[in-house]
């Protein structure tokens, strides 16, 4: 197997373009993750998080861009992919409803993967479910049967669609943290999809904002706890072109805008928490950064 040195990143995706029947979904998209370290990929419905993990898994074609894996390009064959150690646990969490628990765990076994017993060791409730068919199992219990499937394949990079969907904000405050814990322990790359802005930014290490197929917001996680209203902006497109267009100089009202953030019926919707109208183009009300 390929080793990077610890400081490398174990997947980089760089000037990815990708999409359907030749339409991008995903454009001009960076990231990088090194060893033990949680990038949250955030973004409303839409917004390319899914084609994204897709494509970093090799099960789309991209239009251009690159991903490399430990060192290497990513192969054209999703299963090659898995086997050098990428794992997608999917939004609909992967799990067979008709069997048990158990039998879900012995057909995610794989030789030279983890055992049993150290997925256990992370999820201990599953122990107890090993008996009950997975369609019987609460949100929560099925999304760490999905995560257990997952760690049995020992991956290097885990990628998670959707952790969260379907679950109660006490199921995710439970499951996120234990998902801290592994990557730490397992020196496991993740990027994580999440809904949960804030629980997601508490447990990541850095965070990309999506907002129609282009990145609106990065950065190191630390940095964007701090600053919800930015994160916020970006997750509904209130940045991103207008940020642009400031670096390369405003001038008059758009110049004033840009030290304001917010203008006009924005702002005071942002402050009442006012979903815009539909049909409203992002270009008649942005922020700048
Ligand atoms: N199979 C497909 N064929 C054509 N267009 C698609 C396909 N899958 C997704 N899209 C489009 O690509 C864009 C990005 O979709 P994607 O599923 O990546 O968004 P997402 O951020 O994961 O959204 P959600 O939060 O709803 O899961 C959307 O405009 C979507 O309609
Ligand atoms: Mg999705």
């Amino acid at each position: 197997m390929t080793t990077v040195a610890a400081t490398e990143p174990v997947l980089t995706i760089a000037g990815l373009n990708v999409g359907y029947g030749g339409v991008p979904a995903v454009r001009d998209f960076d990231a990088s993750v090194r060893a033990g370290e949680i990038l949250a990929l955030l973004g409303p419905n839409g917004a390319g998080k899914t084609t994204t993990l897709l494509a970093a898994v090799g099960a789309l074609t991209f239009l251009s861009g690159s991903v490399t894996v430990l060192g290497e390009p990513l192969d054209r064959r999703v299963e090659r992919n898995a086997r050098r150690g990428l794992t997608l646990v999917p939004d609909n969490r992967g799990v067979f409803h008709k069997l048990t628990v158990s039998d879900n765990l012995r057909l995610a076994k794989r030789k030279g993967g983890a055992e049993l017993s150290d997925v256990f060791e992370y999820f201990p409730k599953l122990k107890t479910l090993k008996g009950r068919r997975c369609g019987n199992l609460s949100g929560g219990e099925q999304q760490m049967l999905a995560l257990a499937k997952a760690l049995l394949a020992r991956p290097k990079v885990l990628l998670i669609d959707e952790l969260s969907l379907g679950l109660s904000p006490i199921a995710v405050k439970d499951l996120l943290p234990r998902l801290r814990t592994i990557a730490d322990e397992q020196q496991m790359a993740v990027v994580l999809v999440e809904q949960h802005i804030d629980l997601a930014l508490a447990i990541a290490d850095s965070a990309i904002v999506l907002h129609h197929g282009r990145v609106a917001l990065a950065g190191p996680a630390q940095e964007l706890r701090g600053q919800r209203e930015k994160v916020e902006a970006a997750y509904f497109g209130l940045v991103g072109d207008e940020a642009q267009r400031s670096s390369t100089g405003l001038v008059g009202d758009e110049a004033q805008r840009s030290s304001t953030g917010l203008v006009g019926d924005e702002a005071q919707r942002s402050s009442t928490g006012e979903p815009r109208e539909s049909g409203e183009t992002d270009a008649a009300a942005k922020v700048v950064d």
